[in-house]
């Protein structure tokens, strides 16, 4: 195969931009056949690309190798099995789907592991969390004593969340921010530091923003080895911060402001005395700004990336079947917020489902209708995926 002949559901903000990359031909070997959307979203779309109303047709019409899902998250789950069942590799949109037992059927559906199933993580190209990876993982900074990271500047207004009407309810989102602006962050956190063996969620619903869902999160994470994690979002601060602080036994690292900052301790902290006479000082640090080299590729990064993956069997950045766990540490979250307990991980994949459904069975909620003139619309949100 010289090149992979792929198929876009969803073209809405996200699928538009992948379908102009891909016609303007920015990833090598993948090239754009068919696009798949509800009609309106289909008018005006190039004479050459094949149109479907119907994931399925899409999958079953024989002129795809691959599909990419860019749909609202509740479909993800569906078409990913429908489209690995017939053979096709895949490229799923993040959240990998709403809940942590939907993220389990799409992985018990990927049997032919000759196919590739990747998500779209593509903060995971970012130079400056792949050196972060690199110093936790190579043992630079030590044991992770604890880890906090404040991500409030994902800003949105109303009048975003009246854009669709899927956005910001139980049925057609599963949540609020945690599923759809954190799904990044969740997964670097995975990536990262691993997964917790406790959360405990504290949610407000609708604090900034007249929506059913969470637009303001603080959750604590526990890890095996006492770890402390704090994982602080919103949607409605502003200005937000995007601080993430880690805390090792070599020291402490603070990544915010396109800047990486190691303050470096002279001596491991399980070596410092509180017995000596000069236990009133602080122990000595070198402080650092680790150079940090290149640009992070995102999007496109991610697509060439699943290419190559496809045609030369390139190790893939961020495999699909890693998307669930943020999936579950966002259900957790919720889940905690909900029950106000402390949720043991793992989470229990079946209960979280019930619970999520009861919550779209009972809403009721209404959405105000988006303004007709002034404000922000979604599109002015398209660059801060
Ligand atoms: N990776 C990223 O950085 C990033 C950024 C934005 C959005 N996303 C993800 O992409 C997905 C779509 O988000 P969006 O902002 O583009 O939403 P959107 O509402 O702008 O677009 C969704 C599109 O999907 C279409 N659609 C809905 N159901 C469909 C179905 N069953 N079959 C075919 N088409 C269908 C809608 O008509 C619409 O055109 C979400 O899961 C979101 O989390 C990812």
């Amino acid at each position: 195969m010289e090149s992979v002949r792929i198929g876009l559901v969803g073209l809405g903000n996200m699928g538009r931009a992948h379908k102009a990359n891909l016609l303007a031909g920015k990833v090598k070997g993948l090239e754009l056949v068919a696009v798949c959307d509800l009609p309106p979203a289909l008018e005006g779309v190039e004479e050459d690309l094949a149109k479907f109303t119907d994931a399925g047709e899409m999958i079953a019409s024989g002129k795809l190798d691959a599909i990419h899902i860019a749909t609202p998250h509740p479909f993800h789950c569906d078409i990913g099995c429908k489209a690995l069942e017939a053979g096709l590799h895949v490229m799923m949109e993040k959240p990998l789907a709403v809940h942590k037992a939907e993220c389990e059927q799409l992985i018990a559906a990927y049997k032919d592991k000759s196919k590739v199933l990747a998500a779209m993580f593509n903060q995971r190209t970012d130079p400056l969390y792949r050196k972060l990876k690199d110093l936790l993982d190579s043992g630079e900074l030590g044991e992770v004593r604890r880890v906090q990271w404040n991500v409030t500047d994902w800003f949105r207004t109303q009048e975003y969340y009246a854009s669709g009407g899927w956005r910001a309810t139980w049925r057609g989102e599963g949540g609020g921010v945690l599923l759809n602006q954190c799904p990044h962050n969740l997964d670097l956190f995975q990536w990262m530091f691993g997964m917790p063996s406790e959360v405990h969620g504290f949610c407000n619903f609708g604090r900034y923003h007249q929506i059913e869902v969470e637009d303001d999160v603080s959750a604590y994470f526990r890890y095996p080895n006492g770890c402390n994690a704090l994982f602080v979002t919103s949607t409605g601060e502003a200005p937000g911060v995007n601080r993430l602080e880690v805390v090792g036994e070599q020291g402490l690292v603070r990544l915010e402001d396109g800047t990486l900052h190691f303050r470096r301790n002279r001596t491991p902290m399980s070596e410092f005395s509180n017995e000596t006479p000069s236990s009133f000082t602080q122990p000595e640090v070198w402080d650092t700004t680790i150079p940090v080299d290149g640009e992070a590729g995102q999007h496109l990064e991610i697509l060439q990336n699943f290419t190559n993956a496809i045609l030369h069997g390139e190790t893939l950045i961020s495999p699909a079947i890693e998307g669930i766990h943020s999936v579950e540490l966002a259900n957790a979250v919720l889940y905690s917020a909900w029950q106000n307990e402390t949720i043991k991980l793992p989470l229990d994949s079946s209960a979280y489902k019930s619970e999520l459904q009861d919550r779209i069975d009972k809403s009721t909620f209404k959405k105000r209708e988006p303004r007709k003139t002034g404000g922000a619309s979604a599109d002015d949100f398209a660059k801060s995926f």
